[in-house]
């Protein structure tokens, strides 16, 4: 726990009652109400956590003025410029860069992992054809608890630590498996010889039919979605993931709860709701009709991509994704791509209209992701699956952080209650 400095007298009543004040490494303080129920006899209140500090982590920072993005201390600028993505998973899960040696054996682990049980083949095809990718995965990642009994006890550090390789190594096989059966192609194996975005590439995108080359500017263009995805506090998804593991439940099921919360278009499934909605605008000309749309109080339409709960400045992964979309369509020779076009239009006339000023809306992570993976050939519906897998590492991190952590406690939020107050039954003939 962080250093106390203090405390804050709350007077309620004819009560003070002191709450102490914790300081953080970076960031603004924290008022330890853990009490408050208990000497003051009252509840906090905050929908949807916008000032309240679930736990306390070493893992992610998220400065939202500045528009800071720090992974274990490290920016996410330098990170996507200079590492890779199963680097950035252990830095991650373990808390340090490692070393050459640390990252050759970590590299080895995760590689030797990448094939899922036999069986789980004849999982999938219990779901209709046209199953969504992210439900297959939902299922597919529970079912893991099924399978890997040998790794579910979350008391034990050793199977936490294995159950952690083995969903890094596995989930990107499962996300290849879930798009193979959507488009109704047979599943390809992992290849040891190819690296983690390279292999989830061949894996997707490989037939029998004939041999598939990676791409090296696919490959590294997706090791860089994987890194900007890898973690971010605790968003919706990972508080999801914390609150199942609160329980005790084993780390598959927790995943799965996690990407099945991640799949709402207002998390992670805006990458597609996004791209969805840039190909609905069509045209530049008509970018004014839909800043209309998303500024009339009585239209629900929002700009997907658009606005952070966190980030009231540019979300750091965004501008990294519009330098790496106009670097990949470049290099793959996709010099007129009207969706772009559309995207930094939308973008510029968004940022210069004072609704989107006064409310700090700024594009987010979704918003030119799914510009670069539909170039890189993947369908809509494959953006929140490469999301799922690309922050699989931080949920595991983030969960094995809470399993060790002494105050480990159960969640369990309280309420503010206006329903009815106590009444007797009434028979059905008096009402
Ligand atoms: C992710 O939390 C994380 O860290 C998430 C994430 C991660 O890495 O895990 O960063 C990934 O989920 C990014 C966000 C992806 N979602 C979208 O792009 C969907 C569109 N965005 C919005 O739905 C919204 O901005 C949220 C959900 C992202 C944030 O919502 P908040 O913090 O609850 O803010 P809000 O809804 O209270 O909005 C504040 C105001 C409101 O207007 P008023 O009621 O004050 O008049 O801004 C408006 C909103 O109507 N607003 C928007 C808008 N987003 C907010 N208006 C138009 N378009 C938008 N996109």
């Amino acid at each position: 726990m962080a250093d106390t400095k203090g405390s804050a007298t709350l007077t309620i009543g004819n009560k003070a009652i002191d709450l102490p004040i914790h300081s953080p490494t970076v960031g603004p303080d924290v008022l330890d109400i853990r009490k408050l129920y208990a000497q003051g006899d009252v509840f906090t209140y905050d929908p949807g956590f916008t000032s309240t500090a679930s736990c306390s982590s070493t893992i992610t920072y998220i400065d939202g003025d500045k528009g800071e993005l720090l992974y274990r201390g490290y920016p996410i600028e330098q990170l996507a410029e200079k590492s890779h993505h199963l680097e950035v998973c252990y830095l991650l899960l373990y808390g340090e860069l490692p070393t050459a040696q640390q990252m050759v054996d970590f590299e080895t682990r995760v590689t030797r992992h990448t094939m899922v049980h036999e069986q789980m083949h004849y999982f999938f095809r219990g779901f209709r054809r046209d199953a969504h990718p992210m439900a297959t995965m939902v299922g597919v990642v529970g079912a893991m608890s099924a399978f890997y009994h040998d790794s579910t006890d979350v008391n034990d550090p050793w199977q936490r630590e294995v159950a952690a390789i083995r969903m890094v190594a596995k989930i990107p096989t499962i996300a290849a498996m879930a798009y193979k059966y959507s488009i109704g192609q047979p599943f390809v194996y992992p290849k040891n010889s190819l690296d983690y975005a390279g292999n989830f590439l061949h894996m997707c995108f490989a037939v029998p039919a004939e041999d598939y080359v990676v791409d090296p500017i696919l490959a590294k263009a997706m090791d860089r979605i994987m890194m900007l995805h890898a973690d971010h506090e605790q968003n919706a998804s990972t508080s999801t993931v914390r609150l199942a593991g609160s329980s005790g439940a084993n780390p598959f099921a927790c995943i799965a709860a996690g990407i099945a919360c991640l799949w709402g278009p207002a998390h992670g499934g805006a990458n597609q709701a996004c791209l969805e909605m840039l190909r609905e605008i069509g045209t530049v000309d008509r970018i004014p009709e839909f800043i209309a749309r998303a500024k009339d109080k009585n239209d629900p339409f929002r700009l997907m991509g658009f606005g952070h709960r966190v980030y009231k400045n540019f979300d750091p992964r965004a501008k990294v994704m519009k330098e790496s979309a106009d670097e990949v369509l470049g290099l793959l020779g996709i010099h007129d791509n009207e969706t772009l076009k559309v995207a930094k239009e939308l973008e510029r006339i968004a940022l210069e209209d004072p609704y989107f000023v006064e409310k700090k809306l700024y594009p987010n992570v979704d918003f030119y992701s799914g510009i670069i993976l539909e170039a890189m050939g993947f369908p809509t519906s494959m953006f929140t699956p490469i999301f799922a897998l690309s922050r699989a590492v931080g949920w595991i991190a983030q969960w094995k952080e809470m399993i060790g952590d002494p105050e480990l406690k159960i969640g369990r939020p309280r309420q503010l209650y206006t329903g009815a107050p106590r009444r007797d039954y009434s028979e059905v003939e008096e009402r």
